[in-house]
Formats: C-alpha cells, structure tokens, sequence
C-alpha cells in the first residue's frame, strides 16, 4: 500500500475533494483524520471509511479547533505525516462592488487559515524531521476570471505558500505541493454546472475533453502524498484537463 502507516490530516474532508482523497489516502493504508464544521457528514464519511478514518468536527477559522485537531492527532497517533489543505470557499462579485467583508472571509477560510493550521503542524514534523503538506489551491491561482478577484489571489498566495514551506522546510524532509484543480464536480460547483449552455461554452477549454471529477484530483494527492513523490517539492501541479496549457 502506497500510505502504510502514515498519518494524515484532511481539511473539508467530508464532502467532494477532500471525501475523495480521504477514500484513497485510507485505500493505501493511511490513517486519516478528516476535520470539518458538519458533524453529521464527517460522521457518515468514518462509517463508510472504517476504523481507518477519525472525524474531528471544527472551523478552520478557530484557532482553538485546530489546537484540538492538532492534539487530537498527536494522542491518537503521536506524529502527523500529511496535512491536506484542502478546505476552501468559493463566491464572488464584481470587484468594485465587492464588500469588504466578502474578501477579508475569503482571505481569511483560503489562506490565513491554511497558515494558522500549517504553523500548527510544522511544529511535530519539525520534530520527527519529515512532513508532507498538500495545498488544494485552483487554475484561478494560475490564471484569473472576471468577478471573483478575492478567490483568485487568495488561491495564488495559497501556492506562494506553498513554496516558501518547501523553500524554508526542506532540509528537514519536509514537502509542500500546490494542487491546482480545473472545474471539478462537486456540491462548490453544482450550481454553476447546472448551466448546461454555460458549460457547454466552458468545454471547449478543456482539451481531454470533459470537466473533472473528484477522484481526478484525490489520484494527484496521492501520488504527492506517497513516498513516490520523495523528490518532487515546491511544485504547482494542475490537475485541469489541460485547461492551463492555452
Ligand atoms: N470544485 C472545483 O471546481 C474546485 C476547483 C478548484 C479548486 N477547488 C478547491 O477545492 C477545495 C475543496 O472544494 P470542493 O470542490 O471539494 O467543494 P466542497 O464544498 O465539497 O468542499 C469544501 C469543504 O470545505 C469545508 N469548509 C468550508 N469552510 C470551512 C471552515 N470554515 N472550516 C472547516 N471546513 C470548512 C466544507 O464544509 C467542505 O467540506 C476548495 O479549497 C476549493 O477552493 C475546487
């Protein structure tokens, strides 16, 4: 098995991406806790993983939830190998019309939290010499779309984050990798691809063909998750369809 005995975090575990990776990280024997708000959906995510997955339900934006995370994982296990920054918000408006509290939750779910809780896990990996951080970043922090201008930056800085992790970590076996998903389907999206002219306009962007699916993007953590990728770090890896090779 690919993960055998490592332990991993997920953030957002519970629904789309982050249930996906949760399925294949616990598949290739990693233990797997999945930290989300929605108690009822962690919950039926355990009973379908098995006694391999472990839900904590908090809010990424309190501090005192990701000390119980961290705590947990450290009793439960006594290290943390993989940390999946996975958890992330998506809304917009036109830039000039923006509220001000739009951007600064945005800012605050897509990267201030992903500092708050890398900080907290850095802590044990620097310890046990070895970590592996995934960044669920998107194509709009490579590129940039009309009317979502808080999303946008926030997912670039989520990979300039990434980078400086591997930059400043990496002699002390610790990885940090930037995912950049393409349009996925999942609960974020599926109003939007609801509009099936729309999407049929959006197609055409995606040279293989199709839009993706959850599982496209878990297939790619797992490959930055597992010992496979030991000399890959500080990458930013789309996973679009080829949607970003225009
Ligand atoms: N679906 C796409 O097309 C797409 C494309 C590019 C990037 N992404 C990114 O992928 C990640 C996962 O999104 P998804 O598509 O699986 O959608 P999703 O809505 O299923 O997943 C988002 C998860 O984050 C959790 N979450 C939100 N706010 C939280 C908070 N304050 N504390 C704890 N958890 C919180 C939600 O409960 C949910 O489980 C996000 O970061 C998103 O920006 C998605």
């Amino acid at each position: 098995m690919r993960l055998e005995g490592k332990i991993a975090l997920i953030t957002g575990g519970g629904s789309g991406i982050g249930l996906a990776t949760a399925r294949a990280f616990c598949r290739e024997g990693a233990k797997t806790l999945l930290f989300g708000r929605r108690t009822d959906r962690l919950q039926s995510a355990v009973q379908e993983l098995g006694p391999q997955a472990q839900a904590v339900t908090g809010d990424m934006t309190r501090n005192e939830d990701l000390d119980r995370l961290i705590k947990t994982a450290m009793d439960t296990h006594g290290r943390i190998d993989i940390v999946v920054n996975n958890a992330g918000a998506f809304s917009g408006a036109p830039l000039h019309e923006m509220e001000e509290a739009q951007w600064n939750d945005t800012m605050d779910l897509n990267i201030s939290s992903v500092f708050r809780l890398t900080q907290r896990a850095l802590k044990p990996m620097i310890a046990q010499k070895s970590g592996n951080f995934l960044h669920i970043s998107s194509i709009l922090g490579m590129i940039a779309v009309p009317q979502v201008a808080a999303y946008n930056a926030s997912k670039g800085a989520l990979i300039q984050f990434s980078r400086s992790i591997a930059m400043e970590y990496g002699a002390l076996g610790i990885r940090s990798n930037a995912i950049c998903p393409g349009l996925i389907e999942t609960e974020m999206t599926a109003d939007l691809m609801a509009d099936k002219e729309l999407m049929a306009i959006w197609a055409k962007d995606y040279p293989i063909g199709r839009f993706g699916k959850a599982e496209d993007v878990a297939n790619a953590c797992l490959y930055l998750a597992s010992d496979e990728s030991a000399f890959v770090t500080g990458v930013v890896l789309p996973v679009d369809g080829g949607f970003t090779a225009h």
